[in-house]
């Protein structure tokens, strides 16, 4: 089942994409819930998943971290329940990735579903994401201001930032289930559930200079690139030993920002962007191409996109998964791209054109392999 997103796309990204929120009222017609707020609690019972209760008590805030035991002690109104990348536990959330895939996919994070009691929500913050939030069961209401420079941060809690001041809501409204929020990064927002609610949260990776510069330089030396060396200004005299000149600092930034120009840093970067938020499953026992071979002519067998995998072609015909990489040739290429573009579990036996060479055999196993693909016995 694919879910069908109401939105004038092309206006959505010269408009508002990374720019300005947005209310888009009845953004999925006939909403229904991906999960049941029991089955989010139940998840967050489970060790190495990430879960969070955020509780506000007249004022007082509170933050509970998964993996509980029960919610008996929270009572029945003013929390939240948080729960990160639901979209890797519970493979049917996956599918409200699909609409958002006018975005590229190496900037999907995840989706994170909060189930709010009465009164239940976060309080007035920022994120440092864009986020898509899809209102499910219940309603809440929301405010969100426009992007906010040098806006005021405190802690009611050591794990929770709050916005000191108030903002002025460009958005003042009741959500209905089906309705959906888009939140830029930097945006004012604030939600307060007036029953129990789920919402849904479609969030956006965006690393700052010094993660990206981190991964990609961690990606560099994995990869053992010949890079250039730091070599001293040529000088009669370095002066005091201890003291670095202005002169000398500047020479490393120039040593620095040289080299990085002067290296091919595409490989690297695609190796980085198509690394999955959390590592993946780990396969049991390899799959050959003689094995895959027989599964093709089965009926009964789906291939599936591993929830939380990440595939990109680069424009070096490559194609990028989990942080690995395999050139593409002729005989692979359609292959690629259709593992790319997949997403909903799709019958095996409907790849077996884009099979026949033994190469792109090879690479199909390669991926189940390394966790991307996983081939399952459908269930009815
Ligand atoms: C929530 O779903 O409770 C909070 C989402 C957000 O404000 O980022
Ligand atoms: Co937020």
């Amino acid at each position: 089942m694919s879910l069908q997103l109401n939105l004038d796309i092309q206006s959505f990204l010269s408009e508002a994409w990374q720019r300005q929120p947005r209310l888009i009222r009845g953004a999925f017609t006939h909403f229904n819930d991906l999960v049941e707020p029991e089955i989010l609690a139940g998840l967050a019972l489970e060790e190495g998943v990430d879960s969070r209760v955020i509780q506000n008590d007249n004022g007082t805030w509170q933050v509970s971290h998964g993996p509980f035991e029960s919610y008996d002690e929270f009572g029945e109104d003013g929390w939240t329940l948080l729960v990160q990348s639901v979209n890797e536990w519970i493979p049917e959330v996956q599918q409200l990735i699909a609409p958002f895939r006018f975005l590229p996919d190496w900037r999907i994070d995840d989706v994170m579903i909060s189930f709010a009691t009465e009164n239940g929500g976060v309080g007035p913050h920022l994120d440092q994401y864009d986020v898509f939030i899809i209102q499910g069961g219940g309603t809440r209401h929301w405010q969100v201001g426009e992007r906010v420079n040098n806006a005021t941060e405190f802690c009611p809690h050591p794990d929770l930032k709050q916005l000191k001041d108030s903002f002025e809501p460009i958005i003042d409204a009741v959500l209905e289930p089906g309705d959906m929020l888009y939140i830029p990064a930097g945006c004012p927002h604030n939600g307060v559930a007036l029953e129990p609610s789920l919402n849904y949260s479609v969030g956006f990776r965006a690393p700052n200079t010094a993660e990206l510069a981190a991964a990609v330089a961690d990606s560099l030396s994995q990869l053992e690139v010949p890079l250039p060396r730091y070599r001293d200004a040529e000088a009669k005299s370095y002066g005091q030993p201890f003291a670095v000149s202005t002169a000398q600092l500047n020479h490393v930034r120039e040593f620095l920002l040289s080299s990085l120009a002067q290296t091919d840093l595409s490989h690297a970067m695609l190796l980085v962007m198509s690394q999955s938020k959390r590592p993946l499953p780990q396969v049991e026992g390899l799959l050959q191409a003689e094995e895959l071979a027989q599964m093709l002519e089965e009926t009964a067998m789906l291939i599936v996109r591993t929830p939380g995998a990440r595939i990109l072609i680069g424009p070096n015909n490559m194609l990028y998964a989990n942080g690995e990489a395999w050139p593409l040739t002729d005989n692979t290429q359609a292959f690629a791209e259709a593992i790319a573009e997949l997403w909903d579990d799709q019958p095996l036996a409907t790849l077996a054109p884009l099979l026949q060479h033994q190469e792109s055999m090879v690479l199909c196993c390669d991926l189940v392999n390394a966790s991307v693909l996983d081939i399952v016995v459908q269930q009815d």
